[in-house]
């Protein structure tokens, strides 16, 4: 299910510029090519408003979920001044996903979460779903909104269309059950929230992620690199049952602490104000081994 994540109260934020993430000085090089047939697009336009969250028309994401009950996604979305994530050009930008005490989904009092699913992305019958796809992601923190890595976070995810398992879950934080698990890195977990891959959390420069899944073969392969650098292999392909269709989601899911009921109790830290930064967001078609590095 949903993993959650939390606060990062201010920390005021030692060596910040206005909310903005800094841009570490690697920013000039080539954008990376998007070079599979595109299934799901969730690259913002550079011309984009914050209120085009809000509707099916404008949005490349669900407007209508995973979200606080009385939240729009135009009060969810920031656009950070940073440079572009690996697949995003001048065309595009990037994104922050922001969660605070009114995060709370439908009654789910111990998470608070802010989950964007691609447009077209159903539930059952998803092409998302079939062959062989991968999921691409880029993430930066922002040190105004930092996450409180004493807590669970859950980030990407693709959930089964029964919401019983996620297929993989792409996570940081204190994995809840696995205190032998270091606190500070992206972690890959396959179904059986097994770590299959982890990666220290970078500050001020951009981490890129994708994660091949094989419906076909039930495998998945996770792929890597920093800044502008292309994408290389960090696994083989790993056995994993995708099986269970569903929906892929991104942004943030934090899990309270001290309960054995996550979705429904535990403690979440009140005035929460944390948000992570993405970019090049998009599902290709990775039939006959093709893959964006
Ligand atoms: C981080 O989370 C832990 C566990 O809930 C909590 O004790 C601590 O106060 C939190 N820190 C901040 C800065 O919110
Ligand atoms: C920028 O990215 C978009 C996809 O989001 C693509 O359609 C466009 O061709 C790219 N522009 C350049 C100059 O590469
Ligand atoms: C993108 O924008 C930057 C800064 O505005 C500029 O230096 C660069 O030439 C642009 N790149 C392209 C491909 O247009």
């Amino acid at each position: 299910m949903h993993r959650a994540t939390l606060v990062g109260l201010l920390a005021a934020a030692a060596t910040t510029v206005t909310g903005a993430p800094s841009c570490s000085g690697v920013h000039a090089a080539a954008p990376g090519t998007v070079k599979c047939p595109l299934v799901f697009d969730g690259r913002v336009k550079a011309t984009a408003a914050l209120t085009d969250f809000d509707s099916a028309s404008t949005s490349p994401f669900n407007p209508d979920y995973v979200k606080g009950n009385n939240l729009k996604w135009s009060q969810i979305i920031k656009f950070p001044q940073t440079s572009n994530a690996r697949f995003d050009n001048n065309s595009t930008k990037a994104i922050e996903v922001t969660i605070s005490d009114a995060s709370i989904f439908q009654s789910q009092q111990g998470f608070r979460r802010a989950g964007l699913q691609f447009q077209g992305d159903t539930n059952n019958g998803s092409p998302g779903t079939t062959g062989v796809k991968t999921i691409h992601f880029s993430i930066k923190l922002d040190p105004q909104r930092p996450l409180n890595l004493s807590h669970e976070y859950l980030n990407v995810w693709h959930e089964s269309a029964d919401y019983s398992a996620n297929q993989f879950n792409f996570e940081a934080g204190t994995i809840i059950g696995q205190s032998g698990l270091p606190k500070n890195t992206w972690k890959v977990l396959n179904r059986q929230n097994q770590q299959i891959w982890s990666t220290p959390i970078v500050k001020d420069d951009w981490q890129n992620f994708a994660i091949t899944l094989d419906f076909n073969k039930n495998t998945l392969q996770v792929y890597y690199s920093q800044g502008t650098d292309p994408l290389k292999s960090v696994t083989s392909a790993v056995s994993n049952d995708n099986s269970g269709e569903g929906q892929y989601q991104i942004g943030i899911l934090k899990k309270p602490t001290g309960t054995s009921d996550v979705v429904n109790s535990g403690y979440q830290e009140s005035n929460l104000n944390e948000g992570l930064i993405y970019g090049s967001l998009f599902v290709e078609d990775s039939a006959n081994g093709c893959i964006s590095l």
